[in-house]
């Protein structure tokens, strides 16, 4: 496609709120609560906050520039900005990584959607605590519900996506990321002025080393990667959105803090209130649907603050899944020239059957294993741990050593339109050419004991 066909964001401010939109999602409010309290909170923030700023946050830029350069979708950008060469593979990596996180995202989207429903009707102040104890097992392992709750999802996601990307994407993002942000404050105003939320706070700002080794290493740098979105396409293809007058690092500066203060404040919105009811951090993925309505049922205000912390995590989970679905959109209708409305309707089938899968491997499906794992965690675990960091890596090295200096410096700079200190300019390229991509090796190999 012409560079002039192609939609595109406003302006910076719509870029930035869009990418936001992909960034804050469940990876804040479900992921990362869950893996702080199971790698032993303070510390785990530490690690996590030096992969953010010091190994995503270059990777980040990297993508974004490589997007806004070539103006493509993510395997067509490589085609374009290294013609003839084997760099397109890191396309295909991306594609796998998309399609595997939105089949098992959109029905943990659809478990919100449930879960969204359930509290309006104050389904969880009402119930006994054994009807809480039950619900979620009971609800995810039925074999028609969730993959109703689903549907539901993905036609939400899809509707936004059809109608483009400033008209659909950006003006949603723009109206729900200010609503997420006061809500999710709320909520942890609520939380932490509990009694006994000294203890949850303790948790999650007094590190205890010891509680570190090399699988939480790697465990806090996929959360990284996946929360900033990074690693399968979508910051290129959003990237490759965005005019050349916005500046590449404001932007990327603006989503990484933004992403990472609604992760501590998420966790400031649930640790406290996990701790003052006397309940164990390491809950595991459940936290969010288990231990939370529990919570609910017993806090004042319970009821309202269930509505509101349910409502965030649906909205959070859309502008996300947005974001995922468009890689594959924009590959369709870029790559293999299909209108937009037939490009979304054919994901819809194709994440509509994969996400269907997912969803029953919680439940008939759950003892169909490979290497161990059923069919929601086998995709969790190759996107997260092994295609987003190869793709990540990849990206890295495309840009710090095969695209030259001089292009990272007209793209950060605008050609010479925006006035950045030729030291910024100087330190990311050391970050992106050797630190990003030193440290994502360093941590895989050190998962698989090499040292
Ligand atoms: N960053 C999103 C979240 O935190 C998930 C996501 C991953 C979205 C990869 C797009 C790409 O929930």
């Amino acid at each position: 496609m012409k560079e002039s066909s192609r939609d595109s964001f406003k302006n910076s401010f719509g870029v930035l709120v869009a990418m936001a939109g992909s960034a804050v999602g469940l990876g804040n409010l479900w992921r990362f609560p869950y893996l702080l309290g199971e790698h032993g909170g303070a510390a785990f923030i530490i690690v996590y906050l030096i992969a953010v700023f010091f190994i995503c946050a270059p990777i980040f830029i990297a993508e974004f520039l490589v997007g806004r350069r070539a103006q493509s979708d993510t395997f067509g950008s490589f085609k374009i900005l290294a013609p003839g060469s084997g760099w397109s593979i890191i396309g295909v990596f991306a594609i796998i990584a998309v399609v595997c996180i939105l089949s098992f995202y959109s029905v943990v989207g659809g478990w919100s959607v449930q879960y969204f429903c359930k509290a309006v009707t104050f389904d969880f102040t009402r119930g006994s605590s054994e009807h809480l104890d039950t619900l979620f097992s009971g609800f995810v392992s039925d074999p028609y519900k969730p993959i109703i709750f689903h549907t539901i999802f993905l036609i939400l996601t899809s509707v936004i996506v059809i109608a483009g990307v400033r008209k659909g994407i950006e003006s949603f993002t723009k109206v729900m990321m200010p609503v997420l942000f006061l809500i999710v404050i709320l909520i942890a105003i609520r939380s932490v002025t509990l009694p006994g939320a000294s203890e949850g706070l303790n948790y999650l700002f007094k590190p205890d080393f010891s509680k570190i080794d090399s699988s939480t290493l790697l465990i806090a740098l996929g959360q990284a990667f996946f929360s900033l979105s990074i690693g399968c396409g979508t910051i290129i293809t959003y990237g490759s959105y965005v005019k050349k007058e916005a500046s590449i690092t404001k932007c990327a500066t603006g989503t990484v803090i933004s992403d990472t203060l609604f992760a501590l404040i998420a966790g400031c919105a649930i640790m406290p209130a996990v701790f003052s009811f006397g309940i164990s951090p390491g809950e595991g993925p459940g936290l969010v649907f288990i231990t939370l309505p529990h919570i609910f049922s017993q806090m004042p205000l319970g009821g309202v603050v269930a509505i509101l912390f349910f409502a965030t995590l649906l909205l959070a989970a859309l502008t996300s899944s947005i974001s995922l679905l468009e890689v594959v959109v924009a590959h369709l209708t870029e790559r293999h020239n299909i209108s937009r409305k037939k490009a979304v309707i054919l994901s819809f089938g194709l994440f509509w059957v994969l996400g269907a899968l997912c969803s029953l491997s919680q439940g008939v499906l759950s003892d169909f294993k490979i290497a161990g794992l059923n069919i929601f965690d086998l995709f969790d675990y190759i996107s997260a741990n092994i295609f987003m960091l190869a793709c990540g890596f990849l990206i890295v090295i495309f840009v710090g050593w095969k695209l030259k200096g001089k292009v990272i410096k007209e793209e950060l700079t605008n050609n010479g339109a925006l006035k950045i200190s030729p030291m910024l300019v100087s330190i990311i390229i050391f970050l992106i050419k050797y630190i990003a991509p030193l440290a994502v090796i360093t941590i895989v190999l050190a998962k698989f004991n090499v040292f």
